[in-house]
């Protein structure tokens, strides 16, 4: 049976987290031991800033059924200041893009995830694979 059927569904996440924040939260988690879902495919981008639409329509297209973006928590944490800022404003005309396409605007989450919050990394990871579980594979490829 494919991992793809709805009863065994294990969804594939892709998740973009920025050098300086998320993706050493991601690493203490995995420092740590912490239990997460190995569903996760981490990929290291130097700043939440820098992920736009062409980053989540590839993930998209190339197989996941969710995309996270994580970064740094305020503005003055971001190693290059206002970075999660765009991200947040980019965000949110994701999620509208996304449902003019016809994928569910909770295919992507965004959150802040400071390197000291391996614990938090665990949690949300854990949140996220759960709620795509529910939604179940990606459509439309
Ligand atoms: Fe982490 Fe900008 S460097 S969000």
């Amino acid at each position: 049976m494919s991992n793809r059927d709805n009863e065994n569904f294990e969804p594939k996440i892709v998740a973009f987290l920025c050098k300086w924040c998320a993706y050493s939260g991601a690493d203490l988690a995995g420092v740590s031991r912490l239990e997460y879902p190995p569903n996760v495919i981490p990929i290291l981008v130097p700043c939440s800033g820098k992920v736009d639409m062409q980053f989540i329509l590839k993930a998209f297209k190339e197989g996941a059924d969710g995309v996270f973006i994580g970064g740094c928590h305020t503005p003055n944490d971001c190693h290059y200041i206002s970075g999660n800022y765009k991200a947040l404003k980019r965000f949110t005309l994701m999620r509208k893009y996304l449902e003019q396409l016809g994928i569910n605007s909770k295919r992507i989450r965004l959150e802040w995830i400071s390197a000291t919050e391996g614990v938090k990394f665990a949690k949300v990871m854990k949140e996220f694979v759960e709620e795509i579980k529910k939604l179940g594979p990606l459509q439309t490829r």
